[in-house]
């Protein structure tokens, strides 16, 4: 499937096929787009959790609005979960991290630490949460469209109770908290959206010339 040919056959699955299975290697290799994804200062202010136990993805059901149905009919199910305080602990894991893969002799490591506070202590405790779901959202957006590119489907889901869905997942005890649900797996043949039109504004309303 080509680029053009993949964002006209994914859709946001409603019912997936419970008979199909992704592999191993298929889950890997989207778990790596994910983790590969770019985020503000590579701060990588988010967890990725990934459920296959049916029990768990059923359950997951229950945590939906509106009675949805992906998660307990999906192969698996990616959380995009966000750490419950980017405290300093936090950042400061990234901080030496990268300062021993890169090398940094202690002035450079230094001056990296100082952008890295003045940036994470520049934002109020409003703006924050923010900011870590505005990282979320571009990764999953990488990963729609790389399953898409290898014929696998997906729904991205904020339609669900997070309270919920971290109680179910025991989010909360791992200092994470729920922000994004993305269920994988192949379509149903029973799921009629498959066959909705995609609305869209056309080219010249959505592209504007300078
Ligand atoms: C952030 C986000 C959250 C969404 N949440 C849900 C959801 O909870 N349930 C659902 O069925 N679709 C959900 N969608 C899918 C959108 O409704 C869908 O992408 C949009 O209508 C365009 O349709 P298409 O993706 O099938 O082309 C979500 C999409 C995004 C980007």
């Amino acid at each position: 499937m080509n680029l053009r040919e993949a964002l006209h056959w994914r859709y946001a699955v409603k019912l997936f096929d419970r008979t199909r299975t992704l592999s191993t290697e298929q889950i890997e290799e989207l778990a790596e787009v994910v983790r590969m994804a770019p985020t503000s200062l590579g701060l990588q202010p988010f967890r990725l959790l990934i459920v296959d136990d049916p029990a768990v993805k059923a359950q997951l059901d229950t945590a939906c609005h509106r009675q949805q149905k992906q998660p307990g009919s999906a192969s698996h199910v990616f959380i995009f979960a966000a750490p419950t305080a980017v405290d300093e602990p936090f950042w400061r894991e990234y901080v030496d991290r990268a300062a021993r893969e890169r090398h940094l002799p202690p002035e450079k490591r230094g001056e990296f630490e100082t952008r890295v506070r003045n940036y994470i202590t520049s934002k109020s405790e409003a703006e924050l949460p923010h900011w870590v779901e505005k990282q979320v959202y571009l990764a999953a957006g990488q990963l729609l469209l790389a399953a898409a590119l290898a014929g696998i489907d997906a729904c991205p889901m904020e339609g669900f109770d997070r309270n919920e869905a971290d109680r179910i997942l025991g989010l909360r005890q791992m200092g994470l908290r729920s922000v994004l649900l993305c269920p994988l797996g192949h379509r149903s043949p029973m799921d009629t959206f498959a066959a909705v039109k995609k609305v869209r504004l056309p080219r010249d309303r959505f592209v504007i010339a300078p």
